[in-house]
């Protein structure tokens, strides 16, 4: 595997790749957004948020005063590092008193947390069916979900983006989790209107054994 990279293309756009293969800009950050906006309007307060991408996500969820802390894992410490040094926008976000990064991989930012989170939120990958690194297939997979549900507050969310909808994710989040939805998003990729998903679910009050 080759690390992240980013350019400004022809057009202005800020864009991320890892890999070599395409990950995001920020020329449409609507879903990004969204999933901050789909917690927030939950009423969380702590939030764990995989991974920093652009800031799109962590930008929105600061924008609410009702956060009080955010922690954000990232994969790539060179994304850190450019956010950070201004290389790419952001370096407010991690300088906010409510950010805590934590670099490495989300499964091992979640399972350090207590078991107290109202939200975590997941867009390390392009959902299930469609990914940039293959061992992200197991952010997705039951095993992890489960951890997830056990380290939110009873009532505490789960939300996952992913490229496009999925019954195999939605079964896997139902199975642990209560009032689970999945959400088209809007999108406008290259003047065509499409949508991204996000797939949410809500801790019951007891959950799996991990926890
Ligand atoms: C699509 S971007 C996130 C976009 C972000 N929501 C935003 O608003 O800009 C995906 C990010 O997750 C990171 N990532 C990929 N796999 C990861 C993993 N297993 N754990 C933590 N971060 C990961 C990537 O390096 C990238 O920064």
């Amino acid at each position: 595997m080759t690390g992240p990279t980013w350019r400004r293309r022809d057009d202005g756009a800020l864009e991320l790749r890892v890999n070599g293969v395409f990950v995001m800009d920020d020329v449409e950050t609507s879903s990004e957004v969204a999933l901050a906006r789909t917690v927030i309007e939950l009423g969380a307060r702590e939030v764990l948020v995989g991974g920093l991408g652009l800031g799109y996500t962590l930008r929105a969820l600061l924008a609410s005063p009702q956060v009080t802390r955010v922690v954000v894992a990232e994969l790539h410490p060179e994304i850190v590092d450019w956010m950070r040094t201004g290389e790419i926008p952001g370096a407010d976000l991690l300088a906010d008193g409510r950010v805590r990064v934590a670099v490495g991989d989300v499964r091992d930012a979640v399972a350090d947390q207590p078991a107290s989170l109202d939200a975590i939120v997941l867009d390390v990958d392009n959902g299930p069916d469609f990914l940039v690194h293959d061992a992200n297939a197991a952010v997705y997979g039951s095993e992890f979900i489960d951890v997830c549900a056990n380290r939110l507050r009873p009532g505490g969310h789960l939300c996952v983006w992913s490229m496009a909808a999925s019954e195999d994710l939605v079964a896997r989040l139902s199975a642990v989790l209560s009032d689970v939805r999945e959400e088209a998003v809007p999108v406008t990729l290259q003047g065509r209107a499409e949508h991204y998903w996000i797939v949410s679910g809500t801790r019951r009050d007891a959950v799996g054994a991990d926890g």
